[in-house]
């Protein structure tokens, strides 16, 4: 990460400062950011919450989140002197008056110039509320910039997502809006415009001539964990489907920007959303499969499964696991089908998108060998960050026998220490007034159209849940949804 020419200074207000998220990954970035001299000294962060702490009590939470997710803690005192608290009633608007009282006292003490990022890292019910009280209490009047960070869900579907689109709209423009998709801060997600636009082997091959098919997968070994009560509202499908998986296949399927504005980037990723071919609802059955863990072993341990979760329904009908086939409607991918695959509680952590070319047009090894293995790019996300390619070469031996080779890069564990976490390279954006790595409400609004659709017509019919066992890769309806086509989901690549 590049320090930033000119440092901005700012005041940052999180609310639901004693969460989860603010401690594994808000304050860690922040830190790390504050230590690699990329928060300017000018900053002064606010954790708003409801409980009654003083500064000193929730410093020290803070402090023992940090050294439980930084490896160097140096300069951490330094940072904590920048860090305060103030207990909070989101529906109370005297909370909002002390709250703005405090904001020009620090913006007085730290010489912020007035500018201020709120983040909402709370529960989605409260979006509304916060922002209008942050209008009406003259927090969001001030002289330098105001921006609104907000974590997802936004919305439950196309709907509610605009009601609630409408409602921030009244205290902060559109530009001001930073809505978190913490993928688009992944290293490696943002690698692949990388590698797609600054190499010129790729761009030639990359449509429905050459490409067979494409397969995105983001598998996790871990269950709902301490969730269950928002994920039985959610599910894979609006939890990582509308969001992060179709996130990544706009990535992979937009147009080249004209340049890297964060518009020209936006306009080419809302393009291809807009191009999704909307499933009649008969088709959805043949092209979306969903599935809920049962009990079953992860790395020999027995866990549960998903219906004896804490604070989930006996008989929930709530997929953990959807796996998908998404066509898109334009001239460069007409054809090709961008598999997507989602799941709790499967074989491995895996973020991985694998790019399958066709066959040779004349294949002069087949009659010898039999068999030629399709040529692969795998773009590995995480836990694994890099990229190879799989070819096929000459076997070591007299005559002309082939066998796969592979060509692989990965990146250092060097590279890796320079962010603890993709929040940081949002966080960062979001303070240069960055917001490409951000979703925009078209890209929101296209989103939503597609996923409505699958979620309606799911809603009618009955799952027979559970269909897969913990510790395997997911349901069997989901290999079939692509052996159907001739394909397979290529699971132990790297
Ligand atoms: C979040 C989902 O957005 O992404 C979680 O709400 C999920 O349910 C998580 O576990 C996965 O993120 P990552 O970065 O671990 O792949």
């Amino acid at each position: 990460m590049n320090k930033i020419d000119k440092q901005i200074p700012c005041l940052i207000t999180i609310f639901g400062a004693t969460g989860d998220l603010s401690h594994r990954k808000l304050f860690p970035s922040l830190f790390h950011l504050f230590q690699q001299d990329n928060l300017d000294s000018h900053v002064a962060i606010i954790g708003i919450g409801r409980r009654s702490l003083t500064n000193d009590e929730f410093r020290t939470q803070v402090k023992e989140s940090i050294q439980a997710h930084v490896a160097d803690t140096k300069h951490l005192d330094k940072f904590m002197l920048h860090v305060f608290y103030q207990p909070h009633d989101v529906n109370d608007e005297e909370s909002y008056e002390n709250l703005l009282e405090l904001s020009l006292k620090l913006d007085h003490e730290f010489e912020l110039e007035g500018n201020r990022m709120f983040y909402l890292a709370m529960a989605p019910q409260f979006f509304g509320t916060v922002t209008d009280f942050l209008k009406s209490s003259g927090l969001t009047e001030t002289k330098g910039f105001k921006r609104l960070v907000i974590e997802k869900p936004f919305g439950s579907d196309l709907a509610s997502a605009e009601e609630l689109n409408e409602q921030i709209r009244r205290s902060f423009q559109e530009e001001e809006i930073y809505r978190i998709d913490h993928y688009l801060g992944k290293d490696m997600v943002q690698n692949i415009e990388v590698l797609r636009f600054s190499n010129a082997m790729f761009e030639p091959l990359w449509n429905n001539k050459y490409i067979s098919n494409i397969q995105v997968t983001s598998s996790e070994v871990l269950g709902v964990e301490d969730r269950g009560g928002y994920y039985e509202s959610s599910g894979a499908l609006k939890d990582m489907v509308q969001n992060h998986m179709l996130q990544m296949v706009a990535l992979l399927a937009m147009e080249p920007p004209i340049s890297l504005e964060s518009e020209d980037i936006r306009s080419e990723k809302v393009k291809v959303l807009k191009s999704l071919h909307l499933l009649k609802p008969e088709d959805v059955q043949r092209n979306f499969v969903r599935g809920q863990y049962d009990k079953g072993k992860i790395q020999g341990q027995e866990v549960k499964g998903y219906r004896d979760e804490d604070r989930v329904d006996e008989n929930s009908k709530t997929p953990t696991f959807v796996s998908g086939k998404v066509m898109i409607d334009n001239f460069r991918w007409a054809g090709v089908p961008f598999y997507i695959r989602t799941g709790k509680r499967m074989k491995r952590k895996s973020i991985q998108v694998v790019v399958e070319y066709k066959e040779v047009p004349m294949n002069l090894y087949y009659e010898r060998d039999k068999h030629l293995d399709s040529n692969l790019l795998v773009i590995n996300i995480q836990p694994n960050e890099g990229v190879s390619f799989h070819l096929n070469g000459k076997k070591y031996v007299q005559g002309i026998e082939t066998e796969p080779v592979q060509l692989s890069y990965s990146m250092s564990a060097h590279d890796k220490m320079n962010t603890v976490d993709a929040y940081e390279n949002l966080l960062f954006d979001c303070l240069k007034g960055d917001a490409t790595n951000f979703t925009h409400w078209e890209e929101l609004k296209a989103t939503w159209k597609f996923i409505d659709i699958i979620q309606e017509e799911w809603e009618h019919t009955e799952p027979e849940f559970p269909n897969y066992e913990a510790g395997s890769n997911g349901p069997l309806e989901s290999d079939l949804l692509l052996s159907r086509d001739g394909f397979q989901w290529w699971d132990d690549i790297q």
